[in-house]
């Protein structure tokens, strides 16, 4: 078992709390706040037994100096100022003079939440390299680290690894609650299917060789389903499509054809844009200069027909460009029948969820994890390096 933030003495202490803040954020607003809300209780926690409390994250990922101007934490500090309802110190700095002044004058119970760790990825990848003098340096401001960002457990960087490694450590209430809510995948109730769609095909497209063995059936959508067309031949037009990826989906394909369920039509248009212009076609006829965004109506009955036989259902990844109403229809009408089988279905995926939170489903579902990429690692027996280097509890 992990050591946790309840196996300390927190009192005068200075404790580095690492969130995951990665929020969407839409015309400068957070569309879904449920990261922070869900990372509420360790903070008061942390607060109520008199810490100094400094909250990191990281926000999105930070290629320019121009991004560093758009993926500012600071819309997070206000949000924790109204939650929490004190005012959340902000350090602009991730190092320096400033930053360590700020430390010093904390009292017991303030909390400080420091600039978006990514921006030390630009000009150079300090953060995302896990770069030791930046982990060390982080870890001298602390006196313990607690780590309660879930959806970055598989990632090894500075802010989470590395601090880790150089400060007492343990978890907070939030991967506390993500660990045991999720365990219910180890032994899942049969039939088991997945559901897999979103647009980060790169980074999960691998994990289906993991999760196959397990589930009863995978229906692949979103994104994610057009390298599988494309690898059975298709003419896919401008869908998203990840080419690399190309042999080993056919592989995947020869080899489960009986358990991978790709959609069999889909509702496709000519732009990148929100627009009413499109038009439903078989997965075999997607016309040059088209794009899939979404899957079709012939699609959504077949997944409905599968999930109907389902005990236990996961799912990651939205099955269209959900953030546009046109293109929203695969995955409210599976939310929708989903929240009324009454089965144990657990969303992962901050995609996933904020889909599911838009259109009114939230709290349906038996868990709505935190975790994006995390949880789909997690539950295809990857390793979570972030978690690893926390501590055990002596027994
Ligand atoms: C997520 O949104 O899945 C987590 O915050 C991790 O973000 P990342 O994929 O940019 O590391």
């Amino acid at each position: 078992m992990k050591k946790s933030i309840k196996d300390f003495d927190l009192n005068n202490k200075k404790v580095i709390i690492r969130c995951d803040f990665n929020v969407p954020i839409i015309n400068e607003e957070i569309s879904d706040d449920n990261r922070i809300i869900e990372s509420l209780k360790t903070i008061k926690y942390a607060i109520d037994n008199n810490a100094k409390v400094i909250l990191m994250s990281h926000l999105s990922k930070i290629n320019s100096e121009e991004d560093k101007k758009n993926k500012s934490l600071g819309i997070v500090r206000d949000k924790l100022n109204n939650l929490l309802g004190k005012n959340i110190l902000f350090s602009k700095d991730t190092r320096g003079a400033k930053l360590e002044r700020i430390i010093n004058n904390m009292k017991n119970k303030d909390v400080l939440l420091i600039e978006n760790t990514r921006f030390e990825d630009y000009p150079e990848n300090r953060e995302s390299s896990n770069d030791e003098e930046l982990s060390k340096y982080w870890a001298s401001l602390g006196d313990i680290f607690i780590n309660d960002a879930f959806g970055t457990l598989h990632r090894a960087h500075a802010s989470n690894y590395g601090i880790g490694t150089y400060l007492p450590n343990g978890i907070g209430f939030l991967v506390e609650e993500e660990l045991k809510k999720l365990s219910v995948l180890d032994n899942p109730d049969k039939p088991y299917v997945v559901i897999l769609g979103g647009a980060k095909i790169k980074d999960k497209i691998k994990l289906i060789e993991k999760l196959i063995k397990k589930a009863d059936k995978i229906l692949i959508g979103g994104g994610m389903a057009y390298t599988f067309l494309k690898a059975q031949g298709y003419n896919i037009g401008n869908s998203i499509c990840d080419d690399d990826s190309i042999a080993f989906s056919k592989k995947m394909i020869d080899k489960y054809s009986q358990k991978i369920v790709l959609p069999v039509d889909n509702k496709v248009t000519k732009k990148f844009e929100d627009t009413e212009e499109n038009i439903i076609v078989n997965s075999d006829c997607i016309p040059d200069g088209y794009m899939g965004l979404d899957i079709g109506p012939k699609t959504i009955k077949i997944f409905e027909n599968e999930l109907k036989k389902a005990k236990t259902v996961f799912w990651n990844g939205t099955l269209g460009y959900s953030e546009f109403n046109n293109y929203s229809q695969g995955t409210k009408e599976i939310l929708d029948y989903l929240s009324k089988l009454g089965i144990i279905t657990i969303l992962g995926g901050g995609d996933t969820v904020s889909a599911s939170n838009k259109f009114g489903y939230k709290d349906k579902f038996t868990h709505e994890s935190t975790g994006g990429g995390a949880t789909l690692k997690l539950i295809a027996g990857e390793k979570m390096p972030s978690l690893e280097i926390i501590d055990e509890l002596e027994s």
